[in-house]
């Protein structure tokens, strides 16, 4: 980065100014390596906005701290917000899956981890309240420097969530869906269903077709 950019924000004092300047970077391309180079450089605190913390040291920073709030303030139609997931990007994975046009992972929270290690599904036990997992999924390429054919993530498709909760989603045997595609060249998430029926009437449809007898989940512990 131009030093010139650096110090453009610095002296940029006044919040307003900085935020719609701020924002008018967010549609840009973000270079991961000049984010890492960014995050050795001395920062400043700003100010905190959303209860984020934010940081200057250049317009990359800015921009990606930016695009994270963003996504936290989506909420899908049936009226379940993305931050009821934060922290998801950190969870143990439970397993991967691949289709002929992506890969994904598919990870889950403390409380549905220690449901798998207490034995489910083969148990019989419900998932219990409280649990939650996340499907993020991306588009596949293969790795150029790898000697034998692999298949690595491209780009981020979409993050699908299921959170239990049996009094909160009676209509769906107390499991909570919530889908959000990512657009990579706006850098944002847009929720998916034009109304709050796509829940019962799409998610937990399928899932009851192929997932029942395993409470409604599809995807098995994988040993590591
Ligand atoms: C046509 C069938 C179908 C529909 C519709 C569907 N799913 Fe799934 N879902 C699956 C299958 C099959 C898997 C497991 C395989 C995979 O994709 O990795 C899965 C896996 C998941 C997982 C990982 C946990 C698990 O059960 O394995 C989540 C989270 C999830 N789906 C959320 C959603 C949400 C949210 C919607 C609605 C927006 C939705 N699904 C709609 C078939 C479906």
């Amino acid at each position: 980065m131009p030093s010139s950019e650096r110090r453009l924000f610095l002296i940029d004092s006044n919040k307003a100014e900085f935020e719609s300047r701020t924002r008018a970077r967010l549609s840009k391309v973000v270079s991961v390596g000049a984010f890492d180079k960014c995050l050795k450089l001395p920062s400043r605190l700003v100010w905190s906005h959303n209860s984020v913390d934010t940081v200057t040291c250049n317009s990359f920073h800015l921009a990606l701290t930016f695009a994270a709030q963003d996504r936290f303030t989506v909420k899908s139609p049936n009226g379940i917000a993305f931050s009821e997931f934060k922290g998801y990007d950190a969870w143990q994975v439970i397993a991967r899956s691949q289709t002929e046009d992506g890969v994904k992972a598919i990870v889950g929270n403390a409380a549905m981890i220690k449901a798998y290690n207490d034995g489910i599904p083969a148990n019989g036990k419900a998932v219990p309240d409280g649990a939650a997992m996340a499907k993020i999924e991306w588009s596949k390429k293969s790795n150029a420097a790898s000697p034998y054919a692999v298949a690595v993530p491209d780009r981020l498709k979409s993050v699908s969530f299921m959170m239990k909760d049996a009094k909160g989603f009676p209509d769906t045997d107390g499991w909570g869906y919530a889908q959000f595609a990512y657009d990579s060249a706006a850098g944002n998430f847009k929720p998916f269903g034009n109304g709050p029926a796509f829940a019962k009437t799409l998610c937990h449809q399928c899932h009851i077709r192929g997932a029942k007898a395993s409470d409604f989940v599809f995807t098995s512990y994988a040993p590591r």
